[in-house]
This record gives C-alpha cells, structure tokens and sequence, in this order.
C-alpha cells in the first residue's frame, strides 16, 4: 500500500483490504481552489457540496434544473440552469471547468435509465473539454457484507432494504470505461446528521460502519479533488 497522502493516515488490514480513517489535519481554504462544476447542486449531499466548496475557495458552478432550490449566494457562486439529461446542457456548462462533482439522484420507475444517460452525457462532455476529474456519488455496492452493524442492525438486517440491484451498476460503465480520473463515492446509507469530519473508507470488502452524513460525504469529496488516493476506485465510506 503506497504512503498515504498529507491528510489520511491510513490503517491497512488483512487481504489486501484497506481501511482508511480521515481526515487527521483540517484542510486549508484557497489551497487548492479549481473551477468545479456541480451536478446535483440543489440536492441534500449537493448543497453539502456547494457550501463546503465555496469555503474551501473554489469556483463553483452550480447545475441545477431550477434557480429557485438552490438557497446559497456567493461571490465565487455561477447558478447554470439545465437539465442533466439535455447533453447540450451539460456541455453548456463544462467550458472552463477543471473538475467536476456529482451528487445527482433519481427517483422512479426509471431511475436507473436517468442515471446512466447523465453519466454517459457528463463523461462525453467532459472529455470534449478536456476536464479529467470526475467524483461522482453513486448507489452501494450491490454485494452485501461491506457494512458493520450493530446488534441491532445485525438481527434486522434480513428485513433491511437490500442494496440496490445490479442495474444500478450499468451507470456507473460509461465511468469505469473511461479514461477520466474517475473517483466512485459509495456511502453505506446516507444520514442528515452534522459533520463529524471523520469517517472511513473501504477499498476490498473490508466492513464500515453502516451510515454516514452527507456533510461527512461532501467531505471526502471535496478532498478527491486534490489527491490521487482514490482515482480509478470505488472506495465504500462510513461514519
Ligand atoms: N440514500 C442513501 O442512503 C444513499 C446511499 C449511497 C448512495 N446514494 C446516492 O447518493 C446520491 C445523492 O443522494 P441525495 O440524497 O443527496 O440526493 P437528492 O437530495 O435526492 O438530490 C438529487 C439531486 O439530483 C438532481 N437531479 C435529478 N434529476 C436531475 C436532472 N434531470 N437534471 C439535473 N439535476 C437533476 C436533483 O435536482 P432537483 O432539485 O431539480 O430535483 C437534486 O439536486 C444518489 O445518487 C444516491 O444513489 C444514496
């Protein structure tokens, strides 16, 4: 396992498996600020995302389908209105970019459809315009066993919903297919709750905690952007 960057220190356990607990320092603001276009902006983990990106200094570009649900103003603020679904708004808003974050979620019948034409649109986009970054959430893991449960959580844990079916998986190919710096966030279940500036992450089925805030999430996002830990991976987090 290669040293771990400046802000993770990183505990390495048995198979291969790698357990990594962060961040161990805060991150300093206008360290490494980019132009950073968001996907999902108006959304829960995607206003986690545009607050804390703002802060840290970057230029946010904010995608939403309607100016009216994102609350956030800021100098280093651009709202583009467009939907993800619409390639020639993706486009639109890739110029001048030189990372790109998503927090986009589905709902409905279909979902899964949605989400692999988005990625496939955000994917062409960004290589037309030459952005190489990409950190995008996406659904669980569809093999169960990467998650710790209490004992509660362990009796229940028949009744609890499964993780999401292998179709979900399609819409992350057009990603892993690709030759962008891809990073794949996997939360085990995300919470509401505040930011605990911590969490862990799993790369190879090693378990962690079950849930995790979507401020935590943001987080570790924002940190992708600026180290190469994680590129080309689908690291699992917990809280
Ligand atoms: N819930 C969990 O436990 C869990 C666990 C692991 C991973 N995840 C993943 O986390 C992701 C985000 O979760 P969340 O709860 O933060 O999502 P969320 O609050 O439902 O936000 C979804 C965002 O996607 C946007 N969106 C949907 N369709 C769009 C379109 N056609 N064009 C542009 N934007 C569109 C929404 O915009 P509008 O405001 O216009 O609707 C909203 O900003 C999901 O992909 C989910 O798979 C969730």
């Amino acid at each position: 396992m290669d040293k771990p960057d400046d802000m993770l220190s990183i505990s390495v356990t048995g198979r291969g498996n790698t357990v990594a607990y962060g961040p161990t320092r805060e991150q300093k603001p206008e360290e490494f600020a980019v132009p950073v276009l968001i996907f999902g902006a108006s959304g829960r983990t995607g206003q986690c995302l545009v607050e804390q990106a703002l802060a840290a200094g970057h230029t946010v570009t904010a995608f939403v389908r309607s100016r009216s649900t994102l609350s956030a103003r800021h100098p280093k603020l651009h709202i583009v209105e467009g939907d993800v679904l619409n390639p020639d708004a993706v486009d639109a808003a890739m110029l001048g970019q030189r990372a790109v974050l998503s927090a986009l979620g589905f709902s409905g019948r279909r979902a899964s459809d949605s989400l692999v034409k988005a990625m496939e649109h955000i994917v062409t986009s960004m290589q037309r315009y030459r952005v190489h970054r990409f950190v995008s959430l996406a659904p669980p893991p569809a093999k169960d066993g990467w998650v710790r449960r209490g004992l509660i959580g362990r009796l229940l844990s028949p009744f609890l919903q499964k993780p999401p079916a292998q179709s979900w998986e399609r819409q992350l190919d057009s990603i892993r297919g690709s030759p962008l710096e891809w990073v794949l966030v996997r939360p085990t279940r995300l919470t509401n709750e505040p930011a605990r500036k911590s969490y862990q992450v799993s790369v190879g089925w090693t378990e962690v905690p079950d849930g995790i805030s979507r401020a935590d999430v943001a987080m570790f996002m924002l940190e992708q952007l600026q180290n190469r830990r994680y590129v080309r991976l689908s690291p699992v987090l917990g809280g």
